[in-house]
Parts: C-alpha cells; sequence; structure tokens
C-alpha cells in the first residue's frame, strides 16, 4: 500500500515485519539513539505515519513536521506524557500507546526492586566482587523482610494491581490509593486510603500512576517526610512523580530507608548525588525490557498504525476526541 513510515528507532524485527507487510515505505532511523530535535523533525517529515518511542518529544512542532498527509503517530509504550494530545487532536492526528502487554512484566520489575532493595542485594554484589569477603558474618548486609510487611500502592490501575496482586504469596497488608475502588485488590483484602495514610502506615510505597499535571511532584519533602524512616520507595513508573533532588536529601539523611527506581526525572541524568548513595537501586528504564514483552509492544504499535493508516479506528487510540473532529 503506498504508505510512507518512519521508525523514530530500531524495535523489535514483528513489528517491522507487519509495516513492511502494509506500507510501500518503511524508513528506520539507521543508528541506536535516540534522534536529536533537529533529525527528529527531518525524519518525521511528509509521513503518514510514525511510530514512535517514549524518549521523542511529539509536541505540535513535531506534529507540523509530519505535514498534513500524517495519520497517526504510533508511540510504543503504555505511557504517552511525551506527545502533546490536544495538538495531535488539532492536527486531526490519531495518537496510540501500547497498554496491558506489558503489564505482567513491569510488575516482576517493581517486585525486584523491591527485594533488590530490602535485601540490599545490588549492593552485596558490588562487595562480592572487590574480592574482600571473607566468608558469613552475623552483621553483614542487614536488610528489612518484605513478608508479612504492609504494601502501598499508588494507583491501583493494570500495572499497580498486578504488582499488588503477586502480594498475596508474601502474606502483606496491602493499601492503595486510587480515584476509584479497585475490585481486584479489594477481594484480596487490600484497603482504599488517602496518600497521606497510605505513606504512614507502608513499608513499601510503590508508584503506578500515570504521569499528568496532577502527579508531577506527587512525591516530594512533606510526602518522604510522612514516610517511615525504614520504610522504601519504588519507582517503575515515571520519573518526574518524585521530586528527585528531594528524594536524594531523604536518602542520604536516611529518613527513609531506600528506594529502587527504575525511572527519573530527567532521564538519562540522575539528580545530583543520587548515585553516590548506596541505599539506592538504580537500573536504567528497564520496566518493560524482556524479548518476549517488547515484540508484544512493537506488534501492538505496528498494527495501530496501520489500522489508522487503513481510515480504521486504531485499537489502542488515545486521543479519542480525534473521531468526533474527523466526522
Ligand atoms: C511504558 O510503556 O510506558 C514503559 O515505561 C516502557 O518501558
Amino acid at each position: 500500500m503506498p504508505f510512507n513510515v518512519y521508525v523514530t528507532r530500531r524495535i523489535p524485527e514483528a513489528g517491522l515485519e507487519i509495516l513492511r507487510r502494509h506500507c510501500d515505505r518503511v524508513e528506520v532511523n539507521p543508528e541506536d539513539r535516540v534522534l536529536s530535535r533537529d533529525e527528529l523533525l527531518a525524519a518525521v517529515r511528509d509521513r503518514d505515519g510514525v511510530l514512535c518511542l517514549l524518549t521523542d518529544t511529539i509536541d505540535d512542532e513535531t506534529l507540523a513536521a509530519a505535514g498534513p498527509r500524517c495519520r497517526a503517530f504510533a508511540n510504543m509504550a503504555v505511557g504517552y506524557n511525551n506527545v502533546d494530545l490536544a495538538a495531535a487532536t488539532r492536527r486531526g492526528i490519531m495518537i496510540t500507546n501500547t497498554p496491558g502487554v506489558l503489564t505482567e512484566t513491569t510488575a516482576d520489575l517493581a517486585w525486584a526492586l523491591m527485594l533488590a532493595v530490602a535485601r540490599r542485594v545490588v549492593e552485596g554484589d558490588r562487595f562480592f566482587r572487590t574480592g574482600r569477603w571473607t566468608g558469613w558474618g552475623p552483621m553483614q548486609f542487614l536488610g528489612h523482610d518484605v513478608h508479612k510487611t504492609t504494601l502501598g500502592i499508588v494507583g491501583a490501575g493494570r500495572i499497580g494491581t498486578a504488582v499488588g496482586r503477586r502480594s498475596v504469596g508474601f502474606g502483606m497488608r496491602l493499601l492503595y490509593t486510587d480515584p476509584h475502588p479497585s475490585g481486584e485488590l479489594d477481594r484480596i483484602g487490600a484497603r482504599r486510603v488517602d496518600l497521606d495514610t497510605l505513606l504512614r502506615e507502608s513499608d513499601f510505597v510503590t508508584l503506578h500512576v500515570a504521569l499528568n499535571e496532577r502527579t508531577h511532584h506527587l512525591i516530594g519533602r512533606r510526602e518522604l517526610a510522612l514516610m517511615k524512616p525504614t520504610a522504601c520507595l519504588i519507582n517503575t513508573a515515571r520519573g518526574p512523580i518524585i521530586d528527585e533532588a528531594a528524594l536524594v536529601e531523604a536518602l542520604r539523611e536516611r529518613r527513609i530507608a531506600g528506594a529502587g527506581l527504575d525511572v527519573y526525572e530527567n532521564e538519562p541524568e540522575p539528580a545530583p548525588g543520587l548515585v553516590e548513595l548506596d541505599n539506592v537501586v538504580c537500573i536504567p528504564h528497564l520496566g518493560s525490557a524482556t524479548e518476549a514483552t517488547r515484540a508484544k509492544m512493537a506488534t501492538m504499535a505496528a498494527e495501530n498504525l496501520v489500522a489508522a493508516l487503513r481510515g480504521e479506528r486504531p485499537p489502542n487510540l488515545v486521543n479519542l476526541d480525534v473521531l468526533a473532529a474527523q466526522s
């Protein structure tokens, strides 16, 4: 079909195959890196559609650069805080995301961080590799138990719920915040509370809200001060949900016990002082990073894009208003 699409970085083959099957021209950024601003603006010019990533800023200028024939930008991520939805709707461009396929994988990673921080797994590994370990010691690397403690889930959407489900095996008490009650979490005995109560009572606080104006710096100095000095904070959602400078301060002064971070306020840069701390585990935005899940995300993003190009309603359309504007 005479479609001309651009893919902003190499993605799993499963997604590229779908695009090649349905489009005349599929151009992929040949380098495995984020395009510079100028490169992105030039690359999207005169495309029918673009498959983009959470590291691409899709603002009004990018959408304008794509030109009037552009039907859709398919974001290969569940989060779409990198896209100006209002501008896309105004320009009649569909925006899609990849919900569902990364839920369990991201929930697994939140648990990996929780266990790693509480049981000092990364610190222990770093120490072992130095060759300084002289054998078992009764006071070495004492951490915190995870089982039978209280887990606080901020945001009981798909991923938050999947994290909560896993807590049953650990015999944990479960608290959550969400504008709406969660049937599934309620059924396993969770209690819906306000954020301050959750922060005061939880041993582990894990963030699973989308990033928007309401959740920017949701966890700042005041909220960190409410947490127990023995508590750990986990973030696999989006970095700016935490005021990272305030978190560094709280960790440095041991006002909370630890943090496990997959996402950062200014990726890829950590806040000053963060990586010098030994009570934080920092990994490079790996939430959905398994072979199977990334292949599913690429497939889903490609299918969304192809549907939009064919004039169909893509299965994971985010800016639904665009349909009203088109009809
Ligand atoms: C998403 O899809 O939003 C994730 O952050 C990708 O890993």
